[in-house]
């Protein structure tokens, strides 16, 4: 008996959706209805290499009443992006990006060298985490209008070009292939972590992975820390103090980071470079500790509200000056930490003393 195909779901932005094969995706088509102009929208062209842009709500305490949305115009069609959506746009395509809503701000990511991909799921299996039904893709759109002094932004061995033409250059009236621009809506994320006790390696929040010639080491991970059930029993649940080789650039995009009670706000960026120690602030460390033993703390808690994001890369990033003579750099941040202080004590010196011969880590890399 013939299986009966389910109805193509439907985006708030469009009716329009339909499937074909990507490289290692499968996408829906998505195209958004026309939208009005507003004084404040900004328009831009870059063609330039692959780009991941990460919304966030425009105000850092509270959210909007209407939240901020971006149209994303490609050569292969348009895509309206909400608060908590990611864009992948490959190297190449011209795109210009309006802001119908008024200002609004995110995080970008720029890749070399290799495209992104979703990770191998390992024991995990078929189903978890980014699943490939939920990348969309626009359908053509096209306008043949004159523009005269249309600009074009283009960057080319790291800096940026411009030229003027007298069309658009979105032009393309049909498409097909696999290399195109896509979304993703973060909260279609399945997460996964332990169930009973200890921490999985945070390598299993992995959205999106750029992988470089090496196994397990990414070029960049774009990696998600979304709402969830915290179960472990008897367990210290914050991320744990750690140092590894990749360095970390984490962003927040909206609620309270777990491991920083306050001082890391939406908007917000910590970068901790490789092998820089890091972990909880010392407030969010004592409060958790306080709690071991007691009648709550083997209680299933729900972190709700929250989305922190991080772009992890084995290469070594350089700060730009602009980065370091930022009115906005925190000169304090290492002070989140400071009065840490150790809560071991010392057992039973008399007894047996039996240890593991093999943490199966020999790399440490996490
Ligand atoms: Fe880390």
């Amino acid at each position: 008996m013939a299986a009966r195909r389910p109805a193509a779901p439907r985006c708030r932005c469009g009716p329009r959706l339909r499937r074909r094969p990507l490289h290692r995706l499968r996408r829906r088509q998505l195209l958004p209805p026309p939208r009005i102009r507003s004084p404040h929208v900004r328009r831009q062209q870059v063609n330039g290499r692959v780009r991941l842009l990460q919304r966030r709500r425009r105000l850092p305490h509270r959210a909007t009443a209407r939240d901020p949305e971006l149209l994303i115009t490609t050569e292969c069609g348009k895509m309206l992006v909400p608060p908590g959506e990611i864009v992948v746009i490959p190297q190449g395509f011209r795109f210009a990006v309006d802001l119908p809503d008024g200002p609004s701000r995110g995080y970008v990511s720029e890749i070399f060298g290799a495209h992104f991909q979703l990770p191998d799921l390992g024991p995990i299996g078929a189903n978890g985490l980014a699943s490939a039904r939920d990348f969309l893709s626009p359908t053509a759109w096209f306008e043949q209008v004159h523009r005269p002094g249309y600009v074009i932004v283009q960057k080319y061995g790291g800096e940026l070009f411009t030229a003027t033409q007298d069309f658009s250059p979105f032009n393309v009236v049909a498409w097909h292939g696999n290399y195109v621009p896509y979304k993703y809506d973060l909260s279609k994320f399945c997460p996964f972590n332990t169930v009973l006790f200890d921490h999985a390696d945070p390598s299993v929040n992995t959205v999106l992975t750029a992988p470089t010639d090496k196994p397990g080491v990414a070029l960049l991970d774009f990696v998600i820390f979304p709402p969830r059930w915290l179960v472990a029993e008897n367990t210290f649940r914050p991320p744990y103090y750690h140092r590894n080789c990749m360095s970390e650039f984490m962003g927040l995009i909206y609620g309270v980071y777990e491991a920083k009670a306050d001082g890391f706000l939406p908007g917000g960026a910590s970068l901790h470079s490789c092998m820089t120690p890091h972990g909880p602030d010392t407030k969010t460390y004592e409060a958790t500790i306080s709690k071991l033993g007691g009648p709550d703390a083997n209680t299933p808690t729900r972190l709700s509200g929250t989305l922190a994001f991080m772009f992890e890369s084995a290469l070594i990033p350089r700060v730009c000056r602009w980065a370091l003579e930022s009115p906005s750099r925190d000169l304090d941040y290492y002070q989140c930490w400071i009065g840490l202080k150790s809560h071991f004590s010392h057992g039973n010196d008399d007894g047996p003393s039996l240890a593991p011969t093999d943490d199966g880590d020999k790399d440490g890399e996490k």
